[in-house]
């Protein structure tokens, strides 16, 4: 676990935006180096590692994106104007002509109105690393990416829209209205469900696909991009 984060110290006294991301960056980096991951971000990632990433997003937010919204209080929820990702992802896929088959999901968003607001910082920070993976993508696959509605879902506000995220996360806890250490602990609750989902995509991907014998696998994760990108800064 992290500097920052100490569980069993009040979280109330620390900016909470800044003792999630130190909470789950551990949990990030281990998603980042799932193989599903390190194809996209690999300099030879290709239309089908896209659409697989997407393929795999889409069966996460239709998982966890509404539950975590109907649990969050209706007041926060309408300070922090999220607006739910999966449409842009359908989107995405049907540009690609692809319909999305929804996989079974038996995975629980955590419950409680504190730890869905942790869900969703997880759900909406992806969209904060998105911008980046975009950029490459666009360099990698050039008009083939198409519009990237997800991955680039705020567009060049992007960094004004986490920011304005960020700064109502923190104002929660000192005006009583979440306890923080919920907050914490459904964003890391949270990143573990997607671990595990985008894991199991991967494994799925892996058994339906015939790898001929001896064929390697073309080189993955060649650098992961959030270690090539400055760190966001804290204040
Ligand atoms: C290949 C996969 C991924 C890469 C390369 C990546 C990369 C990044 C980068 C570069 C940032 C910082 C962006 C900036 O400062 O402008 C970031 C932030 C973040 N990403 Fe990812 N990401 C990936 C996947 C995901 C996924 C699947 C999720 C969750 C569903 C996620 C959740 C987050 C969160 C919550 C933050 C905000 C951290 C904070 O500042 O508090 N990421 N990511």
């Amino acid at each position: 676990m992290h500097g920052i984060y100490d569980p069993t110290r009040s979280t109330t006294s620390a900016r909470l935006a800044l003792v999630l991301r130190h909470a789950t960056a551990e949990t990030h980096q281990a998603v980042e180096r799932l193989p599903l991951m390190a194809r996209l971000t690999s300099p030879s990632v290709t239309r089908e590692d896209y659409l697989d990433y997407l393929h795999a997003l889409a069966d996460v937010y239709a998982a966890l994106e509404d539950s975590l919204l109907d649990a969050l209080d209706e007041e926060i929820r309408n300070d922090l104007g999220i607006r739910p990702k999966l449409p842009a992802i359908l989107d995405d896929l049907a540009e690609q002509g692809q319909a999305h088959m929804p996989r079974a999901s038996a995975q629980l968003a955590p419950s409680g109105s504190g730890a869905a607001l942790g869900g969703l910082y997880v759900l909406e920070g992806a969209t904060l690393g998105g911008r980046v993976i975009a950029k490459h993508l666009r360099r990698c696959l050039g008009p083939a990416l198409g519009s990237a509605a997800f991955l680039d879902f705020h567009g060049e506000h992007s960094s004004a829209a986490w920011k304005r995220f960020a700064s109502i996360l923190d104002s929660l806890p000192a005006h009583g209205r979440m306890d923080p250490a919920e907050v914490v602990s459904g964003a890391c609750e949270t990143f573990a469900l997607v671990h595990r989902l985008l894991e199991g995509a991967a494994t799925e991907r892996a058994c339906a696909q015939t790898v001929p014998e001896g064929a390697g696998r073309r080189d993955s994760g060649v650098g992961h991009l959030a270690n090539t990108v400055p760190p966001i800064p804290e204040d």
